[in-house]
């Protein structure tokens, strides 16, 4: 049988420090009613000062080495989503390898916005399906709380802080990634961005002033986008298996914004009991949705429920992959 490259642990980590609604509504002028209706939003995490997202990944990995019988020593790569690197350069795999002992591992980040651990998810299993790698780490984190103008109510309601990772091993059981689907959309770039910091707008005095190094969004125009994409791909990879709502364990969609999750659970068919969400504790981390969402819900699986995890985001770029739980 084929070699597929299967999830076989999960960690997760999320900083203390919590950020309500009410809290937002003494920073700018929102309401708590209006987060939760707009959003599904209740709170919200925040890495401390001096952290960064290295670190919430570092935690995230020990969690999950934790839970198997291996050493930094036995990981061959990590991939690492992040649109909130430690430094522009190196990658953040490269501090993360060093901050955890993977000493025969080498590693690269990915950025693919809000999509990017789907993204490196089906990078990563190349390398296990090919038969290059035996244990590829994938990590989605973002320290969004570091690109958020806390006076901006239309994105500071939105993101927090977040780490989650998977470790992939190759499986010759028909278990792991089975299929996938991805788009990306340059046209839609100039509704979801950051403006400075990159070669097209280098960082100075004025923009810093300008606060053009924080996130720009159109809120309403990456709604109907994201509700379509979403729907439409975990729609498209769903036909193509033939697998209907009811051979589905699980939808693992990125939180963005609840009404965007349930648009896409309602028509992939799916009651709310098969849909893993927990934006309400967390918002949007960016990479860190999916993989927290495991992280959270790892206990309920078993080996060969059909998961479909699906996400969109800045670029725009989405995606969905359908893939076999394997334990
Ligand atoms: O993860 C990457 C992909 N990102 C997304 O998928 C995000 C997609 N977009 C969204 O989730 C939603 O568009 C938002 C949550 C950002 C905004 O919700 P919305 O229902 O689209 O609101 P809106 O921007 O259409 O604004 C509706 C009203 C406006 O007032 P008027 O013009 O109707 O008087 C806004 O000024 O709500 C107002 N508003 C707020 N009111 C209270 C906007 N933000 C807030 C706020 N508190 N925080």
């Amino acid at each position: 049988m084929e070699i597929r490259a299967a999830i076989t642990a999960v960690g997760g980590y999320v900083p203390e420090k919590r950020l309500t609604n009410f809290d937002l509504e003494k920073m700018v002028d929102t309401s708590d009613e209006w987060i939760r209706d707009r959003t599904g939003i209740e709170e919200r995490r925040i890495l401390e000062p001096e952290k960064a997202t290295s670190d919430m990944a570092v935690e995230a990995i020990k969690d999950l080495l934790a839970k198997t019988d291996y050493t930094p020593e036995d990981i061959d790569l990590i991939i690492c989503s992040t649109v909130s690197p430690d430094h522009v350069y190196p990658a953040t795999a490269n501090i993360i390898s060093d901050k955890i002992g993977a000493k025969n591992a080498w590693g690269f980040d990915m950025n693919a916005a809000c999509s990017g651990f789907l993204y490196a998810l089906r990078t990563g299993s190349q390398f296990i399906e090919s038969g290059m790698h035996k244990r590829v780490l994938v990590v989605g984190a973002d320290t969004m709380s570091i690109r958020v103008d806390y006076e901006d109510r239309n994105t500071c309601i939105i993101f927090g802080d977040g780490a989650g990772c998977v470790l992939l091993e190759p499986n010759a059981e028909g278990l792991g990634i089975v299929d996938s689907q991805f788009y990306v959309e340059g046209a839609g770039r100039q509704y979801l961005f950051q403006k400075a910091g990159g070669s097209a707008v280098p960082t100075t005095i004025d923009t810093v002033q300008n606060k053009e190094h924080f996130i720009h969004q159109d809120g309403r125009t990456v709604f109907k986008f994201a509700v379509k994409g979403m729907a439409d791909t975990t729609e498209e990879v769903m036909k193509r298996n033939n697998l209907t709502a009811d051979d589905i364990a699980y939808l693992v969609p990125h939180q963005a914004n609840k009404r965007i999750i349930d648009a896409t659970a309602n028509r992939a068919g799916l009651p709310s009991e098969k849909v893993m969400v927990n934006i309400q504790r967390y918002g949007n981390t960016t990479n860190g949705t999916i993989p927290l969402c495991l992280w959270e819900w790892e206990k309920k699986l078993k080996a060969g429920d059909n998961l479909l995890l699906s996400a969109f985001g800045g670029g725009f770029a989405w995606g969905c992959i359908y893939l076999k739980w394997s334990y």
